[in-house]
């Protein structure tokens, strides 16, 4: 797996540091709000977790996934495994946790669909947001680290589900990225 790796942007110790910080801010700006957060899976599940930690509140924790769901045709007798719900928000201080801003795309339909929910408040934390001219201009209240426009993996990120269990953030072999036969 380390073989893969082009070369580490953020190893352990750097991004434990950095989410002591961000740890800090969200912990003073939710301390007397009533604070939910929403983590978008799967990426997500090592950020979240060690962010969480560190936050002392009384919050509360939800997860969405936002894979898109290729509906088969259904059989009677088959178990479907459908995708979560939309957690039930109303009148909560909701912080939506995603792992990187990439085009902008999902954090704009997960921010359109939990506005639905009529929450309080909505802000948005990153792990990592690229340095780009993005499709979807989308508000993000907090970000780990803004990074070049080039594909990472590690620490819950992955590439065609591998490498999220790298403890730390690096950049994936170009070559590992080129689809084979093309
Ligand atoms: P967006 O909708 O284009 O902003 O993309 C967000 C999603 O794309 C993330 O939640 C990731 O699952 C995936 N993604 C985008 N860039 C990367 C990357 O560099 N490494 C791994 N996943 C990525
Ligand atoms: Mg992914």
């Amino acid at each position: 797996m380390q073989s893969d790796i082009e070369r580490v942007l953020f190893d352990g110790p750097a991004i434990h540091k950095r989410l002591d910080e961000i740890a800090t801010q969200i912990t003073a700006d939710y301390s007397d709000r009533d604070l939910t957060v929403i983590a978008i899976l799967t990426g997500t599940l090592i950020f979240m977790s060690d962010l969480l930690r560190r936050i002392p509140l009384p919050l509360k924790l939800d997860c969405l996934s936002v894979a898109s769901y290729h509906g088969k045709t259904q059989t009677s007798g088959e178990v479907i495994f459908k995708e979560l719900s939309v957690p039930d928000v109303a009148g909560q201080d909701v912080l939506i946790l995603d792992d990187i801003l990439d085009t902008g795309r999902t954090l704009e339909a997960v921010l359109k669909e939990m506005q639905t929910a009529r929450p309080r408040s909505i802000r948005v934390c990153v792990l990592l947001s690229k340095r780009k001219q993005r499709a979807r201009n989308v508000d993000v209240d907090y970000i780990g680290f803004e990074i070049d426009d080039e594909f990472v993996v590690g620490y819950g990120l992955d590439f065609m589900e591998r490498y999220r269990n790298l403890p730390y953030i690096g950049v994936l072999k170009k070559e590992l990225l080129e689809e084979p036969g093309q």
